[in-house]
Protein backbone atom coordinates (compact mmCIF):
# COMPACT_ATOMS: atom_id res chain seq x y z
CA UNK A 1 0.00 0.00 0.00
CA UNK A 2 1.50 3.18 -0.57
CA UNK A 3 2.07 6.36 1.79
CA UNK A 4 -0.42 8.67 1.94
CA UNK A 5 0.93 12.21 1.43
CA UNK A 6 -0.49 13.47 4.31
CA UNK A 7 -0.07 10.76 6.98
CA UNK A 8 2.32 12.71 9.16
CA UNK A 9 -0.28 13.72 11.62
CA UNK A 10 -2.53 10.54 12.26
CA UNK A 11 -1.52 8.07 14.11
CA UNK A 12 -4.25 4.88 12.88
CA UNK A 13 -4.48 4.02 9.15
CA UNK A 14 -7.74 5.23 7.11
CA UNK A 15 -10.65 2.52 7.70
CA UNK A 16 -11.16 0.81 4.53
CA UNK A 17 -14.47 1.54 3.56
CA UNK A 18 -13.88 5.30 4.25
CA UNK A 19 -10.65 5.47 2.19
CA UNK A 20 -13.30 3.97 -0.80
CA UNK A 21 -15.85 6.43 0.58
CA UNK A 22 -13.50 9.42 0.07
CA UNK A 23 -11.61 8.73 -2.90
CA UNK A 24 -12.66 10.21 -6.27
CA UNK A 25 -9.92 8.62 -8.37
CA UNK A 26 -12.12 6.24 -10.16
CA UNK A 27 -13.60 9.63 -11.98
CA UNK A 28 -11.01 12.05 -11.51
CA UNK A 29 -8.22 10.19 -13.26
CA UNK A 30 -9.51 11.76 -16.28
CA UNK A 31 -8.30 14.76 -15.11
CA UNK A 32 -5.15 13.52 -15.26
CA UNK A 33 -3.70 15.02 -18.64
CA UNK A 34 -4.57 18.32 -17.46
CA UNK A 35 -3.53 17.73 -14.32
CA UNK A 36 0.21 17.27 -15.43
CA UNK A 37 -0.14 20.41 -17.80
CA UNK A 38 -1.11 22.20 -14.59
CA UNK A 39 1.71 20.80 -12.60
CA UNK A 40 4.40 21.46 -15.24
CA UNK A 41 3.32 25.60 -15.64
CA UNK A 42 3.73 25.63 -11.60
CA UNK A 43 7.15 24.11 -12.01
CA UNK A 44 8.41 26.15 -14.35
CA UNK A 45 7.47 29.02 -12.57
CA UNK A 46 8.83 28.26 -9.38
CA UNK A 47 11.60 27.68 -10.96
CA UNK A 48 11.56 30.86 -12.75
CA UNK A 49 11.55 32.47 -9.56
CA UNK A 50 13.90 30.86 -7.90
CA UNK A 51 11.90 28.52 -5.22
CA UNK A 52 13.07 25.55 -6.79
CA UNK A 53 16.21 24.61 -8.84
CA UNK A 54 16.17 24.85 -12.79
CA UNK A 55 18.05 21.12 -12.54
CA UNK A 56 15.02 19.97 -10.22
CA UNK A 57 12.29 21.75 -12.56
CA UNK A 58 13.67 19.98 -15.42
CA UNK A 59 13.43 16.44 -13.50
CA UNK A 60 10.20 17.22 -12.82
CA UNK A 61 8.91 18.07 -16.39
CA UNK A 62 10.50 15.19 -17.47
CA UNK A 63 9.25 12.55 -14.70
CA UNK A 64 5.64 14.13 -15.90
CA UNK A 65 5.88 13.70 -19.19
CA UNK A 66 6.81 10.12 -18.18
CA UNK A 67 3.47 9.56 -16.55
CA UNK A 68 1.35 11.40 -18.95
CA UNK A 69 2.83 8.49 -21.54
CA UNK A 70 2.14 5.62 -19.47
CA UNK A 71 -1.26 7.25 -18.46
CA UNK A 72 -2.08 7.87 -22.66
CA UNK A 73 -0.65 4.03 -23.26
CA UNK A 74 -2.64 2.76 -20.20
CA UNK A 75 0.10 1.54 -18.12
CA UNK A 76 -0.27 3.85 -15.22
CA UNK A 77 -1.31 2.03 -12.19
CA UNK A 78 -4.16 3.83 -10.09
CA UNK A 79 -4.35 3.91 -6.72
CA UNK A 80 -7.67 4.31 -4.08
CA UNK A 81 -4.95 4.21 -1.30
CA UNK A 82 -3.92 7.52 -2.93
CA UNK A 83 -7.04 9.30 -3.11
CA UNK A 84 -7.50 11.63 -6.27
CA UNK A 85 -5.76 11.71 -9.41
CA UNK A 86 -3.66 14.66 -8.08
CA UNK A 87 -2.41 12.12 -5.23
CA UNK A 88 -1.47 9.54 -7.27
CA UNK A 89 0.70 11.53 -10.39
CA UNK A 90 2.57 12.91 -7.51
CA UNK A 91 3.53 9.92 -5.63
CA UNK A 92 4.43 8.47 -9.08
CA UNK A 93 5.85 11.77 -9.91
CA UNK A 94 8.54 11.22 -6.41
CA UNK A 95 9.00 7.18 -7.09
CA UNK A 96 10.27 8.07 -10.68
CA UNK A 97 12.81 10.57 -9.67
CA UNK A 98 13.17 11.24 -5.74
CA UNK A 99 13.18 13.78 -3.87
CA UNK A 100 12.63 16.59 -6.66
CA UNK A 101 8.86 15.31 -6.95
CA UNK A 102 8.39 16.02 -3.66
CA UNK A 103 9.08 19.57 -3.83
CA UNK A 104 6.20 20.28 -6.56
CA UNK A 105 3.75 20.98 -4.04
CA UNK A 106 5.80 24.10 -2.88
CA UNK A 107 2.96 26.86 -2.93
CA UNK A 108 -0.10 24.80 -4.29
CA UNK A 109 -2.51 23.18 -2.86
CA UNK A 110 -5.12 20.47 -4.05
CA UNK A 111 -7.99 22.67 -3.26
CA UNK A 112 -6.26 25.53 -6.18
CA UNK A 113 -5.06 22.86 -7.98
CA UNK A 114 -8.22 20.69 -8.77
CA UNK A 115 -10.21 24.17 -9.29
CA UNK A 116 -7.46 24.13 -12.36
CA UNK A 117 -7.85 21.22 -13.67
CA UNK A 118 -10.94 20.99 -13.87
CA UNK A 119 -11.08 24.34 -15.54
CA UNK A 120 -8.64 23.88 -18.22
CA UNK A 121 -10.39 20.28 -19.18
CA UNK A 122 -13.79 21.77 -19.41
CA UNK A 123 -12.06 24.76 -21.55
CA UNK A 124 -11.17 21.72 -23.96
CA UNK A 125 -14.00 20.21 -23.54
CA UNK A 126 -15.90 23.77 -24.31
CA UNK A 127 -14.18 24.41 -27.79
CA UNK A 128 -15.09 20.60 -28.66
CA UNK A 129 -18.66 21.19 -28.13
CA UNK A 130 -18.91 24.91 -29.79
CA UNK A 131 -17.04 23.31 -32.89
CA UNK A 132 -19.75 20.58 -32.53
CA UNK A 133 -22.61 22.88 -32.40
CA UNK A 134 -21.17 24.76 -35.60
CA UNK A 135 -21.24 22.02 -37.52
CA UNK A 136 -24.72 21.52 -36.61
CA UNK A 137 -25.65 25.01 -37.58
CA UNK A 138 -23.61 24.45 -41.10
CA UNK A 139 -25.79 21.06 -41.66
CA UNK A 140 -28.76 23.14 -40.88
CA UNK A 141 -27.59 26.06 -43.55
CA UNK A 142 -27.36 23.10 -45.97
CA UNK A 143 -31.27 21.95 -45.24
CA UNK A 144 -32.87 24.98 -45.25
CA UNK A 145 -31.15 26.00 -48.54
CA UNK A 146 -32.26 22.88 -49.88
CA UNK A 147 -35.88 23.38 -48.19
CA UNK A 148 -36.24 27.23 -48.71
CA UNK A 149 -39.19 26.59 -50.84
CA UNK A 150 -40.51 23.56 -49.61
CA UNK A 151 -44.27 24.32 -47.64
CA UNK A 152 -45.53 23.02 -44.82
CA UNK A 153 -48.17 24.08 -42.58
CA UNK A 154 -46.59 26.31 -39.15
CA UNK A 155 -48.68 25.52 -36.20
CA UNK A 156 -49.75 27.02 -32.88
CA UNK A 157 -51.42 24.94 -30.25
CA UNK A 158 -49.95 22.32 -32.72
CA UNK A 159 -53.20 23.11 -34.90
CA UNK A 160 -52.83 23.89 -38.61
CA UNK A 161 -51.87 28.25 -38.54
CA UNK A 162 -50.31 29.53 -41.50
CA UNK A 163 -48.39 28.25 -44.56
CA UNK A 164 -44.27 28.73 -43.52
CA UNK A 165 -41.19 27.22 -45.97
CA UNK A 166 -39.28 24.50 -43.88
CA UNK A 167 -36.49 26.04 -44.80
CA UNK A 168 -37.62 28.94 -42.68
CA UNK A 169 -38.40 26.38 -39.83
CA UNK A 170 -34.87 24.91 -39.67
CA UNK A 171 -34.08 28.29 -39.52
CA UNK A 172 -35.66 28.72 -36.50
CA UNK A 173 -33.50 25.76 -35.46
CA UNK A 174 -30.70 27.52 -36.37
CA UNK A 175 -31.73 30.47 -34.30
CA UNK A 176 -31.63 28.75 -31.21
CA UNK A 177 -28.18 26.67 -31.38
CA UNK A 178 -26.43 30.32 -32.35
CA UNK A 179 -28.00 31.48 -29.14
CA UNK A 180 -26.49 28.10 -27.27
CA UNK A 181 -22.73 28.89 -29.10
CA UNK A 182 -22.92 32.44 -27.64
CA UNK A 183 -23.86 31.54 -24.01
CA UNK A 184 -21.20 29.19 -24.31
CA UNK A 185 -18.58 31.64 -25.27
CA UNK A 186 -19.69 33.83 -23.16
CA UNK A 187 -19.11 31.22 -20.08
CA UNK A 188 -15.61 29.98 -21.57
CA UNK A 189 -14.84 33.86 -21.20
CA UNK A 190 -15.68 33.93 -17.55
CA UNK A 191 -14.36 30.70 -16.88
CA UNK A 192 -10.76 31.51 -18.11
CA UNK A 193 -9.39 33.08 -14.85
CA UNK A 194 -6.72 30.91 -13.05
CA UNK A 195 -7.01 29.53 -9.55
CA UNK A 196 -3.79 28.46 -9.21
CA UNK A 197 -1.55 30.44 -6.25
CA UNK A 198 -4.69 30.71 -4.15
CA UNK A 199 -3.31 27.35 -2.63
CA UNK A 200 -5.42 25.84 0.17
CA UNK A 201 -7.50 29.40 0.95
CA UNK A 202 -4.85 32.38 1.46
CA UNK A 203 -2.50 32.26 -0.88
CA UNK A 204 1.11 31.23 -0.13
CA UNK A 205 4.15 33.04 1.27
CA UNK A 206 6.84 31.61 -1.41
CA UNK A 207 7.29 34.91 -3.79
CA UNK A 208 4.44 32.97 -7.11
CA UNK A 209 4.08 34.97 -10.05
CA UNK A 210 0.36 33.97 -11.04
CA UNK A 211 0.84 35.86 -14.23
CA UNK A 212 3.53 33.86 -15.60
CA UNK A 213 1.40 30.63 -15.07
CA UNK A 214 -1.34 32.04 -15.77
CA UNK A 215 0.22 32.87 -19.10
CA UNK A 216 1.63 29.31 -19.72
CA UNK A 217 -1.76 28.16 -19.23
CA UNK A 218 -3.57 30.52 -21.41
CA UNK A 219 -5.41 31.52 -19.08
CA UNK A 220 -6.34 35.56 -19.20
CA UNK A 221 -5.29 36.58 -15.72
CA UNK A 222 -5.14 35.11 -12.14
CA UNK A 223 -8.25 34.94 -9.95
CA UNK A 224 -8.50 38.27 -8.44
CA UNK A 225 -9.19 36.79 -4.78
CA UNK A 226 -7.76 33.60 -3.14
CA UNK A 227 -10.94 32.58 -1.10
CA UNK A 228 -13.08 33.00 -4.27
CA UNK A 229 -11.05 30.83 -6.33
CA UNK A 230 -10.88 27.79 -4.59
CA UNK A 231 -14.59 27.89 -3.69
CA UNK A 232 -16.08 29.30 -6.66
CA UNK A 233 -18.08 26.43 -9.08
CA UNK A 234 -19.75 28.67 -10.88
CA UNK A 235 -18.42 28.37 -14.07
CA UNK A 236 -19.40 24.36 -13.89
CA UNK A 237 -23.23 25.49 -13.14
CA UNK A 238 -23.20 28.33 -15.83
CA UNK A 239 -21.74 25.30 -18.70
CA UNK A 240 -24.33 22.70 -16.99
CA UNK A 241 -26.67 25.77 -17.58
CA UNK A 242 -25.98 26.03 -21.35
CA UNK A 243 -26.03 22.67 -21.25
CA UNK A 244 -29.65 22.21 -20.05
CA UNK A 245 -31.34 25.00 -22.66
CA UNK A 246 -29.21 23.06 -25.05
CA UNK A 247 -30.70 19.69 -24.51
CA UNK A 248 -33.85 21.85 -24.15
CA UNK A 249 -33.71 23.16 -27.65
CA UNK A 250 -32.74 19.81 -28.98
CA UNK A 251 -35.54 18.15 -27.36
CA UNK A 252 -38.12 20.83 -28.52
CA UNK A 253 -36.36 19.82 -31.89
CA UNK A 254 -36.43 16.18 -31.75
CA UNK A 255 -39.99 16.25 -30.56
CA UNK A 256 -41.12 17.70 -33.82
CA UNK A 257 -38.76 15.06 -35.50
CA UNK A 258 -40.99 12.32 -33.50
CA UNK A 259 -43.95 13.83 -34.30
CA UNK A 260 -42.99 14.37 -37.81
CA UNK A 261 -42.46 11.07 -39.05
CA UNK A 262 -45.50 9.37 -37.49
CA UNK A 263 -47.71 8.15 -40.19
CA UNK A 264 -50.27 10.63 -38.75
CA UNK A 265 -48.24 13.60 -39.99
CA UNK A 266 -45.94 11.65 -42.81
CA UNK A 267 -43.58 14.73 -43.42
CA UNK A 268 -40.39 13.08 -42.91
CA UNK A 269 -38.78 9.83 -42.92
CA UNK A 270 -35.83 8.83 -41.20
CA UNK A 271 -32.78 7.28 -42.41
CA UNK A 272 -33.06 3.35 -41.56
CA UNK A 273 -29.53 3.72 -39.67
CA UNK A 274 -31.42 5.71 -37.15
CA UNK A 275 -34.23 3.92 -35.88
CA UNK A 276 -34.99 0.33 -34.83
CA UNK A 277 -37.74 -2.29 -35.06
CA UNK A 278 -40.09 -3.84 -32.74
CA UNK A 279 -39.36 -7.33 -31.28
CA UNK A 280 -42.65 -8.55 -31.60
CA UNK A 281 -44.66 -5.65 -34.20
CA UNK A 282 -42.99 -6.60 -37.48
CA UNK A 283 -43.97 -3.37 -39.34
CA UNK A 284 -42.34 -0.82 -36.98
CA UNK A 285 -39.80 1.89 -37.29
CA UNK A 286 -39.34 3.53 -34.27
CA UNK A 287 -37.74 6.82 -34.24
CA UNK A 288 -34.97 5.73 -30.95
CA UNK A 289 -32.76 8.51 -31.73
CA UNK A 290 -34.46 11.82 -31.41
CA UNK A 291 -36.73 10.01 -28.09
CA UNK A 292 -33.37 9.64 -26.69
CA UNK A 293 -32.32 13.10 -27.09
CA UNK A 294 -35.63 13.99 -25.65
CA UNK A 295 -34.82 11.64 -22.70
CA UNK A 296 -31.42 12.41 -22.00
CA UNK A 297 -31.97 16.39 -21.80
CA UNK A 298 -33.94 14.95 -18.13
CA UNK A 299 -30.22 13.43 -17.18
CA UNK A 300 -28.68 17.35 -17.81
CA UNK A 301 -31.14 19.21 -16.43
CA UNK A 302 -30.62 16.83 -13.14
CA UNK A 303 -26.97 17.76 -13.16
CA UNK A 304 -27.64 21.40 -13.29
CA UNK A 305 -29.80 21.05 -9.83
CA UNK A 306 -27.59 18.60 -8.47
CA UNK A 307 -24.37 20.95 -8.86
CA UNK A 308 -26.47 23.96 -7.50
CA UNK A 309 -27.73 21.87 -4.66
CA UNK A 310 -24.16 20.79 -3.85
CA UNK A 311 -22.86 24.49 -4.14
CA UNK A 312 -26.15 25.83 -1.66
CA UNK A 313 -24.99 27.11 1.77
CA UNK A 314 -21.52 25.67 1.54
CA UNK A 315 -19.71 28.15 3.58
CA UNK A 316 -16.02 29.82 2.26
CA UNK A 317 -13.42 27.88 1.32
CA UNK A 318 -13.06 25.03 -0.11
CA UNK A 319 -15.14 22.04 1.05
CA UNK A 320 -15.05 18.20 0.29
CA UNK A 321 -18.33 18.74 -1.15
CA UNK A 322 -16.61 20.06 -4.26
CA UNK A 323 -15.63 16.77 -5.06
CA UNK A 324 -19.14 15.88 -5.93
CA UNK A 325 -18.73 18.29 -8.82
CA UNK A 326 -16.99 16.10 -11.26
CA UNK A 327 -19.25 13.41 -12.12
CA UNK A 328 -22.20 15.96 -12.86
CA UNK A 329 -20.25 17.55 -15.23
CA UNK A 330 -18.43 14.67 -16.83
CA UNK A 331 -21.94 13.37 -17.51
CA UNK A 332 -23.07 16.44 -19.06
CA UNK A 333 -19.86 16.80 -21.44
CA UNK A 334 -20.63 12.84 -22.76
CA UNK A 335 -24.24 13.78 -22.87
CA UNK A 336 -23.55 16.73 -25.14
CA UNK A 337 -20.90 16.06 -26.74
CA UNK A 338 -22.67 12.66 -28.42
CA UNK A 339 -26.37 14.05 -28.67
CA UNK A 340 -24.86 16.92 -30.73
CA UNK A 341 -22.92 14.32 -32.63
CA UNK A 342 -25.89 11.97 -33.72
CA UNK A 343 -28.41 14.85 -34.10
CA UNK A 344 -25.90 16.49 -36.57
CA UNK A 345 -26.01 12.69 -38.49
CA UNK A 346 -29.63 12.15 -38.41
CA UNK A 347 -30.44 16.35 -39.43
CA UNK A 348 -28.27 15.32 -42.62
CA UNK A 349 -30.01 12.10 -43.09
CA UNK A 350 -34.06 12.87 -43.46
CA UNK A 351 -35.62 12.52 -46.17
CA UNK A 352 -39.27 15.01 -47.04
CA UNK A 353 -42.23 13.89 -47.78
CA UNK A 354 -42.94 17.39 -49.41
CA UNK A 355 -46.59 16.24 -51.11
CA UNK A 356 -47.56 15.39 -47.55
CA UNK A 357 -46.26 18.67 -45.93
CA UNK A 358 -47.81 20.52 -48.92
CA UNK A 359 -51.10 19.07 -48.56
CA UNK A 360 -50.99 19.10 -44.19
CA UNK A 361 -50.34 22.91 -45.47
CA UNK A 362 -53.94 23.12 -47.26
CA UNK A 363 -55.86 21.57 -44.43
CA UNK A 364 -57.21 23.39 -41.48
CA UNK A 365 -57.61 26.60 -43.82
CA UNK A 366 -53.79 28.20 -43.08
CA UNK A 367 -54.62 31.52 -45.75
CA UNK A 368 -57.55 32.17 -43.40
CA UNK A 369 -55.13 35.35 -42.55
CA UNK A 370 -54.32 36.19 -45.95
CA UNK A 371 -57.77 36.54 -46.91
CA UNK A 372 -58.27 39.43 -44.14
CA UNK A 373 -55.43 40.93 -45.04
CA UNK A 374 -56.77 41.28 -48.68
CA UNK A 375 -59.90 42.42 -47.15
CA UNK A 376 -58.01 45.12 -45.46
CA UNK A 377 -56.06 45.95 -48.96
CA UNK A 378 -59.55 46.51 -50.32
CA UNK A 379 -60.16 49.20 -47.35
CA UNK A 380 -61.79 47.30 -44.26
CA UNK A 381 -60.36 47.78 -40.92
CA UNK A 382 -58.71 44.47 -39.92
CA UNK A 383 -60.99 43.16 -36.95
CA UNK A 384 -63.91 43.51 -39.36
CA UNK A 385 -62.33 41.75 -42.31
CA UNK A 386 -61.32 39.09 -39.66
CA UNK A 387 -65.04 38.75 -38.80
CA UNK A 388 -65.89 38.30 -42.04
CA UNK A 389 -63.31 35.66 -42.54
CA UNK A 390 -64.26 33.96 -39.75
CA UNK A 391 -67.55 33.66 -41.35
CA UNK A 392 -66.81 32.41 -44.43
CA UNK A 393 -64.79 29.53 -42.85
CA UNK A 394 -67.52 28.62 -40.62
CA UNK A 395 -69.29 27.98 -43.84
CA UNK A 396 -65.83 26.21 -45.49
CA UNK A 397 -66.04 23.90 -42.83
CA UNK A 398 -70.07 22.81 -43.25
CA UNK A 399 -69.27 22.40 -46.94
CA UNK A 400 -66.13 20.64 -46.32
CA UNK A 401 -63.97 22.44 -48.47
CA UNK A 402 -60.69 24.30 -48.71
CA UNK A 403 -61.56 28.43 -48.47
CA UNK A 404 -59.30 28.58 -52.32
CA UNK A 405 -61.99 25.61 -53.21
CA UNK A 406 -64.95 28.27 -52.74
CA UNK A 407 -66.59 29.46 -56.12
CA UNK A 408 -66.41 33.55 -56.49
CA UNK A 409 -69.84 34.42 -56.10
CA UNK A 410 -69.83 31.97 -52.65
CA UNK A 411 -66.79 34.40 -51.71
CA UNK A 412 -68.90 37.26 -52.72
CA UNK A 413 -71.78 36.19 -50.42
CA UNK A 414 -69.54 36.86 -47.25
CA UNK A 415 -68.08 40.56 -49.11
CA UNK A 416 -68.80 42.34 -51.82
CA UNK A 417 -65.13 43.81 -52.14
CA UNK A 418 -63.67 40.54 -53.09
CA UNK A 419 -62.61 39.83 -56.59
CA UNK A 420 -61.25 37.37 -59.04
CA UNK A 421 -57.47 38.11 -57.80
CA UNK A 422 -58.16 36.67 -54.26
CA UNK A 423 -57.00 33.40 -55.65
CA UNK A 424 -54.05 34.24 -56.01
CA UNK A 425 -53.56 35.38 -52.32
CA UNK A 426 -55.44 32.33 -51.11
CA UNK A 427 -52.47 29.54 -52.63
CA UNK A 428 -49.89 28.45 -50.51
CA UNK A 429 -46.93 29.54 -52.24
CA UNK A 430 -48.84 33.33 -52.49
CA UNK A 431 -49.12 32.92 -48.78
CA UNK A 432 -45.61 32.63 -48.16
CA UNK A 433 -44.42 35.04 -50.83
CA UNK A 434 -45.89 37.72 -48.82
CA UNK A 435 -44.53 37.32 -45.89
CA UNK A 436 -41.38 38.81 -47.71
CA UNK A 437 -40.21 40.94 -44.82
CA UNK A 438 -36.95 40.54 -42.77
CA UNK A 439 -37.48 36.90 -40.57
CA UNK A 440 -40.47 36.60 -42.86
CA UNK A 441 -41.34 32.92 -44.00
CA UNK A 442 -40.94 34.25 -47.60
CA UNK A 443 -38.25 31.59 -49.56
CA UNK A 444 -36.97 34.96 -50.60
CA UNK A 445 -36.20 35.95 -47.36
CA UNK A 446 -35.06 32.51 -45.98
CA UNK A 447 -32.45 32.92 -48.69
CA UNK A 448 -31.60 36.07 -47.39
CA UNK A 449 -31.31 34.89 -43.65
CA UNK A 450 -29.10 31.51 -44.59
CA UNK A 451 -26.86 34.39 -46.53
CA UNK A 452 -26.41 36.20 -43.25
CA UNK A 453 -25.57 33.20 -41.63
CA UNK A 454 -23.32 32.59 -44.08
CA UNK A 455 -21.02 35.37 -43.78
CA UNK A 456 -21.11 35.56 -39.85
CA UNK A 457 -17.10 34.51 -38.18
CA UNK A 458 -17.16 31.52 -36.78
CA UNK A 459 -17.24 31.55 -33.09
CA UNK A 460 -15.01 28.32 -32.51
N1 LIG B 1 -10.35 15.30 -4.90
C1 LIG B 1 -10.55 16.63 -4.37
C2 LIG B 1 -11.70 17.28 -5.16
O1 LIG B 1 -12.09 16.76 -6.13
C3 LIG B 1 -9.32 17.43 -4.55
C4 LIG B 1 -9.16 18.52 -3.56
C5 LIG B 1 -9.07 17.95 -2.21
N2 LIG B 1 -8.64 18.87 -1.24
C6 LIG B 1 -8.75 18.62 0.05
N3 LIG B 1 -8.31 19.47 0.85
N4 LIG B 1 -9.31 17.52 0.48
O2 LIG B 1 -12.21 18.30 -4.77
Amino acid sequence: VPNKLWSGRFDQPTDAFVEAFTASIEFDQRLALHDITGSIAHARMLSQQGIIDPNECAAIIAGLERIATQIKNGSFEWSIALEDVHMNIEAALTAEIGDAGKRLHTGRSRNDQVATDVRLWLRDEIDAIGTAIENLQLTLLTRAEQEADTIMPGFTHLQVAQPITFGHHLMAWYAMLDRDSERLFDCRRRMNTMPLGAAALAGTSYPIDRHYTAALLGFDQPADNSLDAVSDRDFAIEFCAFAAILMMHLSRCSEELILWSSAQFGFIELADAFCTGSSIMPQKKNPDVPELIRGKSGRVFGHLMALLTLMKSQPLAYNKDNQEDKEPLFDTVDTVRAVLRVFNDLIGAIHCRTERMRAAALQGFSTATDLADYLVRQGLPFRDAHEIVGKTVAYAIREQRDLAALSLAELQTFSPLINADVFAVLTLEGSVAARNHLGGTAPQQVRAAIARAKTKTLRW
